[in-house]
Order: structure tokens, then sequence, then C-alpha cells
């Protein structure tokens, strides 16, 4: 991970811009899962971190743009860009970073480079149905799993992806594996909106709902109430939640077990990203930590 950092830290400096450099330093770094990914996979081949730092640098660009859209004021427990320096930075460092980011893809194959440009693309147009989808109540799964999976784990496919084809293995697996690890890390960060508290999320907890997202949970108690409750739920949704509906969301979450089953559907997509890597432990290690994960 060094050598990533260092790739990274690399490429800002050769952005040549101070207050690049300032507002870069200030942000965190968090979990770096998509790097780890790419140097597990490709750990031979001298360009992964290159290829680490390039899918690292998306990602924060990604996550500076949703920020701003989200009106998000703390990302990793710091104060978020748009929140210190406002929106308008916020969007210029995130338009710098992924352009950056895009100009490095040049080192590798036409293959590597197409399949991580080709997911910025599905990103952008899952983060573009999160928003639309977020202005009225959804009960479709299908519909928010689709979602969830440009929005978050296309991203992460393409890093499983890349790196497959980097290290000359088996791309569809490494694809499979990947696909299946965003949509479970996704499902279990809805789970943790609902089941953490602020300090530890670094973020305030029930916020998903209250910003119009129907996740997984809220979709099966919808599915699970009577007529009466279903209008109560659709009542709550994307507004600010009082004690009284948070105690009840909870409890009739707790009732008709729609943690559980969440928690089911990210079990069960992480059982299938284990069996397409079953020679490869270190992965299999990495679903492990981030299905117990509680941050
Ligand atoms: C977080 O979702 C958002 C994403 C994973 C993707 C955002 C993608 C874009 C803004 C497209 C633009 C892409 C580039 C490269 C500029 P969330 O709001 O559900 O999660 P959060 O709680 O971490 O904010
Ligand atoms: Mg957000």
């Amino acid at each position: 991970m060094d050598r990533v950092e260092a790739q990274i830290e690399r490429l800002i400096q050769e952005i040549d811009y101070d207050e690049v450099s300032r507002l870069f330093a200030m942000l965190s770094g968090g979990k770096r899962l998509r790097a780890k990914l790419i140097l597990k996979i490709a750990k031979e081949h001298e360009d992964a971190p290159l290829l680490a730092a390039i899918v690292e640098l998306i990602h924060a660009a990604s996550l500076l743009h949703d920020d701003v859209i989200d009106e998000a004021m703390t990302r990793r427990g710091k104060a978020s860009v748009n929140a210190t320096d406002g929106s308008k930075t916020a969007v210029m460092l995130g338009d710098i970073l992924y352009s950056k980011a895009f100009t490095e893809l040049v080192h590798f194959d036409k293959l590597v480079a197409q399949t991580i440009s080709a997911s910025v693309t599905d990103l952008s147009k899952g983060e573009m149905m999160d928003v639309k989808m977020a202005e009225s109540f959804n009960s479709d799964e299908k519909k928010y799993l689709d979602m969830l999976y440009l929005k978050t784990a296309t991203l992460i496919e393409a890093a499983a992806k890349a790196s497959a084809i980097l290290a000359g293995k088996n791309a569809a697996a490494y694809a499979l594996y990947g696909k299946n690890l965003g949509l479970s890390f996704q499902i279990i960060d809805d789970i943790l909106d609902i089941t953490s508290d602020e300090a530890t999320l670094g973020k305030p907890a029930m916020n998903d709902f209250v910003e119009g997202k129907c996740t997984l949970p809220y979709i099966y108690l919808y599915h699970a109430l009577d007529e009466q409750d279903k209008h109560r739920l659709q009542s709550l949704h994307a507004k600010e939640l009082s004690n009284e509906d948070t105690l009840w969301l909870k409890e009739q979450m707790k009732h008709y077990q729609t943690i559980e089953k969440s928690f089911t559907l990210a079990q069960k997509l992480s059982n299938e990203a284990q069996a397409a890597m079953h020679e490869d432990p270190e992965l299999v290690a990495i679903l492990e930590t981030m299905i117990k994960r509680n941050y």
C-alpha cells in the first residue's frame, strides 16, 4: 500500500497546483478497499500500484461530487470539502482528480483502460438513478439493486476485472467476485445506517431514509406491513424523523426482521463471490472482514 500512496502523491504533485495539494491533503483516504483489491489480484505486476492509485482518485472524485449532490456535511468523520470550501470547489477538485486519473489510463492496455473508464459511466448513471429514485418512495427491490450495482459495484467490479487482466488471471471470475463484493458491501452500508450510530459511522445515522433513499430494510418492511402502516411508512419518506418515528421504524424492522433479511442477501452474494474465489484465500478474507465490519 505504501507504493499506492506514493503513486497517488506523485499524481497529485504532477497536477502542479498548491490549492489542489492542500485540499487533497485534507481528505481522509478511507479504507482503500479498491486499491487493496487490485494489489491482491495483480501483486506481481509492476503497474498494479498505478492502477490502484487511478481507481482511488476516481473513487475520491466520485465522493466529492456525491457529497455536493447529497449536500453532505461530513465524509469519513471529517467535514466534507463542500462544507469547508464550498460546493464549487468540491466539484472542481473532483473534476481535476478524475481527469488526471483518466489521463493516466493511457499507460495501460486498451481493455484495462476501457474496463475502468466504462465503469465510470455506469457509476455516474447509478448516481443519477439514485437521485431520481429518492424523489419518491420506491418499493421495487430489483430497481433498487440495479441502481446499487451501477452506483457502487461497477467500480469494484472493474477494479477486480482490470487487475485480473493485468495479471493474466480469469477476468470473468474476478469480475463476479468484485460485483458481488460491491453489492454486499453496499447492503451492509445500508444496514449500518440503521443499526449503527453517528460516532461509529462518521456520518449521521438513520440518514438514508431522510435523504429519500429507500434501502433494502425499508423495501422489505414496506412489503411486510399492512395497508395502514404502509401509509405511515410512506408518509415518513424523505422527512426529518422524530424520536417516536425512529423508534417505530426500528421496532417494525425488528418485528419483521427486515435487517436480517437484508443481511441474508448480503451473505448470499458474498458466498457466491467466495465460490468464484475458492483458490484465493486472501480475497475470501476481504469478504469476511467486510461482512463483519461495523463502520
Ligand atoms: C456514494 O453513495 C456515491 C457513489 C458510490 C458514487 C457517486 C458517483 C458519482 C457522483 C458520479 C461521478 C463520478 C466521478 C468520477 C466524478 P451514497 O451517497 O449512497 O453513500 P455515502 O453515504 O458514502 O455518501
Ligand atoms: Mg452520499
